[in-house]
């Protein structure tokens, strides 16, 4: 700053009853914030989060305790005024030491000390709540020849040392864990290969039943379901990221999908049913935004332990792309995230067509007492 007269205050993002209140400015500024800096940063805005979504996560804090914070112009309270957000989300159940952040300062307002006053009043409220250590996820896109490059301990992919974000956290003590690669699918894939996809792999998979829903999971399955999110948490490849396993109940899977529902998202999810035992044994999740836009975001993929080596994953994933072609025909973009050291999904991604467009850094802080 170069006056002692700060162009901007942090409060915390008001909660509206209803989005048509006065008091929404800060979640519609929220949301225009994260349009500017994924245009910015990416180059689309696919991954930005809407009202109707930070409102929905807001409500839902039976599992993960939520805290929006919003930089604005002193005397702002109108969407325009948001130059800078910072959120925090502390799962309840499990990892009560542990608080994911973001912080996001609007592309025209950067290098002004606003993502450094938002980061420091989100990671004492981390520290506050008994949250020592902090991860933060920093997305970029295909390294350029001539970047510097950081290896993380996994030892497996890099990410960008002079990326404003990656910078940004480094500086502040954030130690790089581990680098996720970003793909993206352009859709529709052609039905011919998609159909060779799904039957090749059915051939390798007898004994299983596929499932398909849209924008729900029926109550018969909510307890397989659950027990495929809790074998999420743990499954996935997480460098050196020790945290303990989240116990997923049936509650949790409905309130996950309330909340896709109060976000405006639809979805579909396909799933393999062992038939002699009657478990589900794998599937995977494709959400968008109800309305007939282009992107949609590939969710979990899980297959269980003992149900590997089935190509039940190619399968769950190529009849869920036929399902996504006919729920919502205007997709055009299918993005994903996977571990960079996650070999097997990868294969499965690269042979669907999935092509690298970047990836996203995870950093980790971790707190001395307060
Ligand atoms: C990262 C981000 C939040 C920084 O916001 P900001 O308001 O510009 O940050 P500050 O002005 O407080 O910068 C603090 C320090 O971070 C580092 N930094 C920030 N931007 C940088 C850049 N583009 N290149 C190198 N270092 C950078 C510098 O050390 C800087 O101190 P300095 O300006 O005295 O050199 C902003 O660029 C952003 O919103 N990026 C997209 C979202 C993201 O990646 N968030 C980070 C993970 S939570």
């Amino acid at each position: 700053m170069s006056t002692g007269t700060p162009a901007w205050r942090i409060v915390a993002a008001p909660h509206p009853t209803s989005l048509h209140d006065p008091t929404a400015w800060a979640y519609h500024g929220i949301a225009e914030l994260e349009r500017a800096a994924g245009l910015a940063d990416l180059g689309h805005a696919d991954a930005a989060w809407t009202a109707a979504a930070v409102h929905a996560d807001v409500r839902h804090q039976d599992h993960v305790r939520t805290v929006r914070l919003v930089a604005v112009a002193p005397d702002g309270g109108t969407p325009g005024d948001v130059v800078g957000a910072a959120t925090l989300w502390g799962d309840l159940d499990d990892n009560r030491t542990w608080a994911d952040v973001t912080v996001m300062v609007h592309p025209r307002h950067r290098r002004r000390g606003i993502g450094t006053a938002l980061a420091d009043r989100i990671e004492a409220e981390a520290a506050d709540d008994g949250r020592r250590t902090v991860l933060t996820e920093v997305a970029f896109g295909e390294p350029a020849p001539g970047d510097r490059l950081l290896t993380p301990p996994t030892d497996t992919g890099h990410a960008p040392a002079d990326h404003p974000g990656v910078a940004f956290a480094l500086a502040r003590g954030y130690r790089l864990e581990q680098v996720e690669r970003r793909s993206v699918l352009s859709v529709p894939v052609e039905p011919a290969r998609l159909e060779r996809l799904a039957a090749d792999a059915l051939e390798h998979a007898p004994g299983y039943r596929l499932h398909t829903w849209h924008d729900e999971i029926p109550a018969t399955w909510l307890a397989g379901f659950a027990a495929l999110e809790t074998r999420m948490s743990t499954d996935v490849p997480s460098g050196e990221m020790d945290w303990a396993e989240e116990v997923w109940d049936t509650g949790r899977v409905r309130d996950l999908v309330a909340r896709h529902h109060e976000s405006g998202d639809g979805f579909v999810v396909t799933a393999a049913e062992h038939v002699a035992t009657g478990e589900l044994a794998a599937m995977t999740m494709l959400l968008f935004p109800t309305d007939d836009g282009e992107s949609a975001d590939q969710e979990d993929t899980i297959v269980l332990q003992a149900h590997r080596g089935h190509r039940l994953g190619m399968l769950v994933k190529a009849v869920n792309l036929q399902a996504l072609a006919r729920r919502r025909p205007s997709t055009r973009r299918v993005h994903t995230g996977n571990a960079a050291e996650n070999a097997h999904m990868l294969a499965i991604n690269e042979a669907l067509g999935f092509r690298a467009e970047g990836g996203s850094a995870t950093l980790r802080l971790t707190q001395a007492g307060r």
